[in-house]
């Protein structure tokens, strides 16, 4: 059974809270100690969180859906990175998660690309994405898209500060 995508509403605010919870914490929960972990889980993932983010006309959430259940999300908005070059009307790459048994069958690709036509649905755009230096196989995934390293930041989870790479892919990167 193919997982399918479709785009959240403000009713799917709890299961985006649950789906963004249990794939970080898939992800990189084994990275940091359990009162940071559950800190930004409880900050960042917080369900109002969500149905703030669901309800605003300038952000998007997918779903991947498969047996049932949630497997997967994108998000999409404008540019919040912290780089000297983001511009007004910069578009954002926020989330990417599939969980790990339905990993490597081209599901993250059709996420992304869900979320890059939603980005690129009025023209092209400048694009960003955040992700963590540590992270080698998703920025062999941003990469094969164009986008390339411009920056690093600092992305707290809890206490801890982890060093994240700012990705961008110029609009006129792919036509
Ligand atoms: C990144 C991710 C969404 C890709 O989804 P997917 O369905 O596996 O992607 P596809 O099958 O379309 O493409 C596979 C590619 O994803 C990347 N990838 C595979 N496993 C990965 C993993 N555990 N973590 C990060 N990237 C991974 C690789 O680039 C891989 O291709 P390659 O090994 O041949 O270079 C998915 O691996 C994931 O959720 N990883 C964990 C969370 C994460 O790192 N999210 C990105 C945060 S910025």
């Amino acid at each position: 059974m193919i997982p399918t995508i479709r785009r959240a509403t403000v009713a799917d605010a709890a299961v985006l809270s649950a789906t963004a919870t249990a794939t970080f914490v898939e992800s990189f929960g084994r990275l940091y100690e359990r009162e940071d972990l559950q800190a930004f889980i409880e900050d960042a993932y917080a369900v109002d969180k969500q149905a703030t983010i669901l309800a605003h006309p300038d952000y998007a959430v997918w779903l991947l859906e498969a047996e049932g259940r949630v497997v997967g999300h994108a998000a999409a908005g404008p540019c919040g990175l912290p780089h000297a070059d983001v511009k007004p009307g910069d578009g954002e790459l926020k989330r990417l998660y599939v969980l790990r048994d339905f990993q490597n069958g081209g599901h993250g690709a059709r996420l992304f690309e869900t979320a890059i036509d939603w980005l690129e649905e009025n023209g092209p755009r400048t694009l960003w994405i955040g992700v963590w230096s540590e992270n080698p196989g998703a920025q062999r995934f941003y990469a094969r898209y164009g986008f390339g390293k411009v920056g690093t930041y600092e992305f707290p989870v809890g206490r801890v500060r982890d060093l994240e790479f700012i990705l961008r892919r110029p609009a006129a990167a792919i036509d």
